[in-house]
């Protein structure tokens, strides 16, 4: 069912731009989502609209409920109804376990998993309203590999993958849920990362490159189109195949 609002939330840059771009190519009407980053955010809205598609853009921190019903409201307002939420907006940051704040470790979570069970908590409703909905988790690689620099990134994405399934259980026939799992991504967050040591993550990587960002967006879009719609409840790994090495 393409034709109806789709929330990505943080599309100010990077996985969630690319998405925003396919997803309206692929016939949705597109609220971009962003906490902090409002240039970002007004340059994905070109970008959309530029490429032909329909977008505005909603400021609201999806660790915070309110602002997540908001975002829910505003979308159907401006759309009349909501289809899809891909729930993409992530907070990473480096620190081992001795270097971890506890603010850190609960921003975390805050951001990646709460924000998540957040913006589905508002918009689960409208999508049952409409008989219809998708929702597409983000999750890591390192839901499955733990990280030794950042503890609180990899629970929070674990604990994604069990959202997911349990979402999938609840919201069915009328809504399927789903987690990608992405391997390295050229994108803002991983900017550093790559820049210090692109060759030694790349040997790891039987695709001998990491992704570009419309790869994952790709993923998504198969999730949420008919293509997808026996699927539920599952997680793809979207990684260049760096398990197997
Ligand atoms: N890049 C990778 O290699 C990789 C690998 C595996 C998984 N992922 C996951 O993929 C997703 C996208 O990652 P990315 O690499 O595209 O990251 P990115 O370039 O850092 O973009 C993150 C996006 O999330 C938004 N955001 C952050 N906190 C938010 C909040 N509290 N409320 C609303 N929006 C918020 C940011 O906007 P503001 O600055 O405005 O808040 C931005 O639009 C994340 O969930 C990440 O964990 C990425």
């Amino acid at each position: 069912m393409e034709n109806v609002g789709a929330i990505i939330t943080g599309s100010s840059r990077g996985i969630g731009r690319a998405t925003a771009v396919r997803l309206a190519q692929d016939g949705f009407k597109i609220t971009v989502n962003y906490s902090q980053d409002e240039e970002g955010a007004k340059k994905t809205v070109r970008t959309v609209k530029d490429h032909g598609g329909e977008a505005f853009s909603v400021q609201a921190d999806v660790s915070d409920q309110d602002a997540t019903k908001k975002l829910v409201e505003r979308t159907v307002e401006e759309y009349g109804d909501l289809g899809v939420l891909v729930n993409n907006a992530g907070f990473s940051h480096h620190a081992t376990l001795d270097e971890l704040r506890h603010e850190d470790w609960q921003k975390g979570i805050d951001v990646n998993l709460t924000g998540s069970f957040n913006c589905a908590k508002a918009a689960a409703p409208e999508m049952k309203e409409l008989g219809w909905g998708r929702i597409v988790n983000i999750s890591s690689l390192r839901a499955m590999t733990g990280s030794d620099h950042g503890s609180h990134y990899a629970s929070s994405k674990a604990g994604l993958l069990g959202l997911t399934k349990s979402l999938a259980l609840e919201l069915a026939p009328e809504i399927t849920v789903n987690a990608i799992s992405p391997g390295y991504t050229r994108t803002p967050m991983t900017r550093e990362s790559l820049e210090e040591k692109e060759d030694q993550i790349t040997e790891k990587i039987p695709l001998d490159r990491v992704a570009e960002s419309p790869e994952i967006a790709g993923v998504i879009s198969f999730l949420v189109s008919h293509d997808g719609s026996y699927i539920t409840g599952e997680t793809i790994n979207a990684n260049g195949g760096i398990y197997m090495r």
